[in-house]
């Protein structure tokens, strides 16, 4: 079986870090998302995965040259201009089209369930796609439309946000298509939210199945913080032992093994401390992602926030407010930064107290 990822978008809203990688290249959790996905899509029994890419392609070859011992085989499938969320279905066409159907999945998803019902569901209604959905409390938070279904699954609409409430079943960014759907989308930039996915509706080609295991769209800071809590407990639920002990933190932790941790530190709940990184004596991390490399010196606090590699928080210093350090970004001692995105490279010498963009 095959299944394809777009991983074609700029992932402006999770700047400063898509300044340095790719977003499916970022760590969550410790695992670049592609990984997380490719997981998934193997443990679905996907043996051949094609990533839908637009831009910076020679990162990707180089992450996808050190992982090309994982088990599934990967291919690129470039475009000469961003065709959309639908237009990469139909450039993929020959890399995808084996007469069964197939996954899609959209690159900042971070979930868990199983594919294999989705797959079973598909081929029990034998319309031309499925589309998993996930009933959030605020549906303006994750997408730009609400999905009417009836109880059936079958899809009646796609609503876009509007003043007055449709639903609460948002569309998770994961389908599945029978190869009829490459009759319905031309090599063009096209739009599966806009487009492709009404028109089925309106034909009734369209079903939807709810999912059940944890969702997160991680398209923005809070998001990913967001994201990441829901991730740990998923680990503390299916694999406690990938989290750290009692004896060094409370709560949900992922340490990886390389870090060094101080003594006298406060870490957790939902932390994730990245390859290499060294928190020093005294130090207070809550809610917050340590990517590889970083350096919290001893008796800081981060809260909420996102350190990006290599980078460093002096002494007695406090981060909070969904902040987010780009690569190799430097706060000086002391310092109070709230709700600052700053950009990679930077030494910050004076405190940032109101949330901004430091260039
Ligand atoms: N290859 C390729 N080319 N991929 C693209 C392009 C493109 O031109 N444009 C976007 N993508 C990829 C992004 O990388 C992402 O994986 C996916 O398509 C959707 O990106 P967006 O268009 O930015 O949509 P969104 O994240 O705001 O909302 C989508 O996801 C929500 C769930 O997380 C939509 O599918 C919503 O309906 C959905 O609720």
């Amino acid at each position: 079986m095959k299944g394809l990822i777009l991983v074609g978008g700029l992932g402006t809203q999770l700047r400063p870090l898509t300044l340095s990688k790719p977003k499916p290249l970022i760590d969550f959790g410790n695992q670049p998302t592609l990984l997380h996905l490719l997981e998934l899509l193997k443990n679905a029994g996907v043996t051949e995965v094609v990533l839908a890419i637009n831009y910076r392609a020679e990162i990707m070859t180089d992450f996808l040259e050190k992982h090309r011992d994982y088990g599934v085989k990967v291919t690129l499938s470039q475009e000469t201009e961003p065709l959309g969320t639908a237009g990469p279905i139909a450039l993929a066409k020959d890399l995808l089209d084996d007469g069964e159907p197939f996954f899609v999945l959209n690159c900042d998803v971070a979930c868990d369930f199983s594919l294999r019902a989705l797959l079973d569901f598909h081929n029990a209604h034998g319309k031309v796609g499925t589309i998993m959905v996930k009933s959030v409390d605020e549906p303006a938070m994750y997408g730009k439309s609400v999905v009417v279904a009836h109880e059936t699954g079958l899809v009646d609409r796609f609503v876009e946000h509007g003043r007055t409430f449709a639903g609460n079943l948002i569309n998770a960014g994961v389908y599945i298509f029978s190869p009829q759907i490459f009759e319905r989308i031309t090599l063009r930039p096209t739009s599966m939210e806009k487009e492709v996915l009404p028109e089925l509706a309106a034909e009734e080609q369209l079903y939807s199945m709810p999912l059940d295991g944890y969702w997160m769209n991680i398209k923005t800071p809070k998001n990913f913080l967001h994201g990441t809590s829901h991730y740990l407990s998923h680990l503390r639920l299916h694999k406690p032992q990938s989290l750290a002990q009692e004896s060094i933190a409370t709560g949900n932790v992922i340490v990886d093994p390389s870090a060094s941790i101080g003594k006298g530190c406060k870490i957790g709940p939902d932390v994730v401390i990245g390859a290499g990184c060294v928190v020093e004596d005294g130090v207070h991390l809550a809610r917050c992602t340590l990517l590889e490399g970083c350096r919290v010196c001893s008796h800081a606090v981060v809260l909420d926030s996102i350190l990006g590699w290599r980078s460093t928080v002096g002494c007695w210093a406090r981060v909070e407010g969904v902040s987010v350090l780009g690569e190799d970004v430097h706060l000086e001692a002391e310092l109070f930064v709230n709700g600052a995105l700053i950009l990679p490279h930077k030494t910050i010498d004076s405190s940032v107290s109101e949330p901004q963009i430091i260039m």
